[in-house]
């Protein structure tokens, strides 16, 4: 068995690196544009453009031994815009042309919520695998059909995972619930504010599941070594759901902030000024002496706290086909925030 990973450097590519690495004794090869931040012990790293036909050709040829292909490219992106499909597609279909061939046995898809249109609206809610899709461009749905058809052939099989929302410690990534809203919570602190939710009224109340990044890894690894997952997607959450209304006097708590009211706003704007307050946070705290711009993505976390509507994936399908993994949420967005705390990230 060799591993590809694609996207090795992403949020979701650096959480199978470290499942791969720590429980399986296999050859793993990490691709990505730009090298990651630190050493990624057990990964054969490969500097690449997987947007460019001609570089895959000629760099994957030394790796056409692959048997299995972690997808977990994301093409570049603005947040609340929907994301490019042409390029998405481009960048798996380069792969497989030239990773399809005697040894290649499976190739993962990461997937997500957005295959139900979660970012969209209100979707018929807790969402299933089998569910119609939504009447949106979405590079979910064309990446699935590439799979779906170049496996025709009977040589490789696939499978999906669709996460909802991530929960990760990922200091190197600033598109993070985690960091995005600890840095949050810090700046109202510093502004003497309390700690107001920036999403409507039906948001704070609406049901929301979110998914660990290390279970999401776990499950991908169960996915790719169970032939009983051949050609199947997979809905994987923590299993629980919570209100942010829930939540949100526990993150403030945390704080040691006052927990405000809901207060609509949009983050992009009223805190695209802050650099300054941070950095003075930052001094007087002895944080690591990080900009706003790598911890915090504002765009972000205004599309994740402005959704009205539960956001429920079932998850039923993946207990019946033997993945009984799940995680507490709030428990864990909480050890999250303490894990930043302690890496000198947050104060
Ligand atoms: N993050 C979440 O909260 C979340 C939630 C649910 C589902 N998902 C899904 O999970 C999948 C992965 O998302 P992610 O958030 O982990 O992505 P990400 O953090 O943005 O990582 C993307 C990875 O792809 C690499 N990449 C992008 N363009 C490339 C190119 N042209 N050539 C080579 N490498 C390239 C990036 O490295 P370089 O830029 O250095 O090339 C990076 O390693 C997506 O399908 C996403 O929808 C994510």
């Amino acid at each position: 068995m060799k591993a590809v990973i694609a996207g090795v450097t992403g949020a979701v590519g650096s959480a199978i690196g470290r499942q791969l690495t720590r429980n399986r004794n296999i050859p793993v090869v990490g691709l990505a544009r730009n090298p990651p931040s630190g050493p990624i012990r057990g990964i054969d790293y490969v500097q690449i453009d997987m947007a460019e036909a001609s570089a895959c050709a000629r760099i994957l040829q030394a790796h056409r031994d692959t048997t299995h292909l972690f997808y977990c490219g994301r093409a570049t992106h603005q947040e609340q815009v929907l994301e490019d499909v042409a390029s998405n597609l481009l960048l798996l279909e380069n792969l497989l042309n030239v990773l399809e061939g005697a040894s290649l046995s499976h190739v993962h898809l990461v997937q997500g919520g957005k295959v139900y249109g979660v970012h969209i609206g209100p979707f018929p809610s807790p969402a299933k695998e089998d569910d119609p899709r939504a009447p949106i461009e979405n590079f979910n749905y064309d990446q699935e059909d590439l799979l779906r058809a170049r496996s025709q052939s009977g040589h490789w099989s696939w499978s999906a995972s669709r996460p909802n929302t991530l929960l990760h410690f990922s200091p190197a990534i600033a598109r993070n619930l985690v960091s995005s809203l600890g840095t949050y919570a810090a700046l109202c602190k510093e502004l003497g504010a309390a700690f107001d939710f920036p999403g409507p009224q039906a948001a704070y109340h609406s049901l929301t599941q979110v998914t660990s990044i290390e279970l999401l890894a776990e499950a991908m690894d169960w996915m790719t070594s169970d032939s009983g997952c051949a050609n199947q997607a997979f809905n994987i959450t923590n299993g629980d759901a919570f209100r942010w209304s829930q939540v949100w006097p526990r993150i403030a708590d945390f704080f040691d902030m006052p927990c405000g009211s809901v207060r609509p706003m949009r983050l992009a704007e009223v805190m695209s000024g802050r650099e300054l307050l941070w950095q003075k946070i930052v001094a007087r705290e002895g944080l690591q002496p990080l900009c706003l711009s790598r911890i915090v993505n504002w765009g972000y976390l205004d599309a994740t706290l402005e959704r009205t509507w539960d956001e429920l994936l079932c998850t039923n399908k993946t207990r019946r086909f033997g993945f009984h993994g799940w995680a507490d949420s709030q428990e864990l967005m909480l050890a999250l925030f303490a894990q930043y705390r302690e890496a000198r990230i947050l104060p």
